[in-house]
């Protein structure tokens, strides 16, 4: 059972930060639960102990907060969107959970570990993110994260800026929404800090999309609105339709969908 009054108390003076992801909460857990559930494998490195304090950095709705918390330790979810959160408290009400920016947060050295599945390719200023993640740590505290690495869903990315550009849309084929670094880029990032590097991967996932249909323009839709916003909906489908045609000599094989996920999996100690 979690202590939620004491939980409150623990970084009780952070900001809450409006949402910057307009997430469709329900898309998300009906075609994309596949993100949580590959999440599980986390949860087992993390092994959470009964008692401790336990940060899920990008909670989402909250699953694996839940699954986290199954094991008596106190745990505070956290995600950028309000729509998330609002789904994440409705579905467990007995966890904490809370509106907050991964890169403005200050749990103040009281966190036994942080997690964190599939939300840091989102943050940007990974500096700080790091550094926030740092300073709510207590010494001897562990980080254990998976996010994109390098090259994370290149084909998906390369297939939908062409679209973008052939159909005029230079600016927003020129955008870069997510970070996806390279092992030796992150460790020496996590190092700069001061974190002990205890173990990192980067490894090809190919993952099944859920929608044997459009299983590509669902997952634009759901991940992909930065690139689509301002150019309306037809025109919207139009490219998306296109993408997934060009992507199914590569993308797609025995009436499924795949993603070309490449995964960077870290575990750190704060020294
Ligand atoms: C990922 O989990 O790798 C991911 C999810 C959504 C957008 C980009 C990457």
């Amino acid at each position: 059972m979690n202590n939620i009054s004491e939980q409150n108390k623990i970084g009780s003076s952070l900001k809450k930060i409006p949402l910057s992801n307009n997430w469709n909460a329900n898309l998300y857990d009906d075609k994309h639960s596949f993100v949580s559930k590959y999440g599980e494998e986390l949860v087992d490195i993390l092994a959470p102990k009964p008692g401790e304090t336990i940060l899920d950095l990008g909670c989402g709705t909250g699953y694996l907060t839940q699954l986290i918390s199954e094991s008596g330790a106190n745990v505070i979810g956290i995600d950028n969107s309000t729509e998330m959160v609002d789904k994440a408290q409705h579905q467990y009400p007995g966890i904490d959970f809370r509106i907050m920016n991964a890169e403005d947060f200050d749990f103040k050295q009281s966190l036994d570990a942080i997690f964190s599945n599939a939300t840091l390719h989102w943050v940007l200023n990974k500096q700080r993110a790091v550094e926030c993640m740092y300073d709510s740590l207590k010494t001897g505290g562990r980080l254990v994260l998976e996010m994109g690495g390098k090259d994370n869903v290149n084909g998906i990315i390369v297939a939908l800026k062409n679209s973008l550009l052939k159909h005029g849309y230079v600016k927003e084929a020129g955008i870069n929404t997510w970070y996806f670094p390279s092992l030796s880029g992150y460790t020496l990032l996590l190092e700069s800090k001061g974190f002990r590097v205890m173990y990192a991967e980067h490894y090809d996932r190919e993952t099944k999309l859920q929608d044997n249909d459009n299983g590509i323009k669902n997952w634009l839709k759901m991940f992909g609105g930065a690139y689509l916003r301002g150019i309306n909906e037809s025109e919207t489908e139009k490219i998306l339709d296109e993408v997934q045609e060009n992507l199914k000599g590569t993308h797609y094989r025995e009436g499924s969908w795949y993603a070309d996920y490449k995964r960077l999996r870290v575990v750190a100690i704060k020294k």
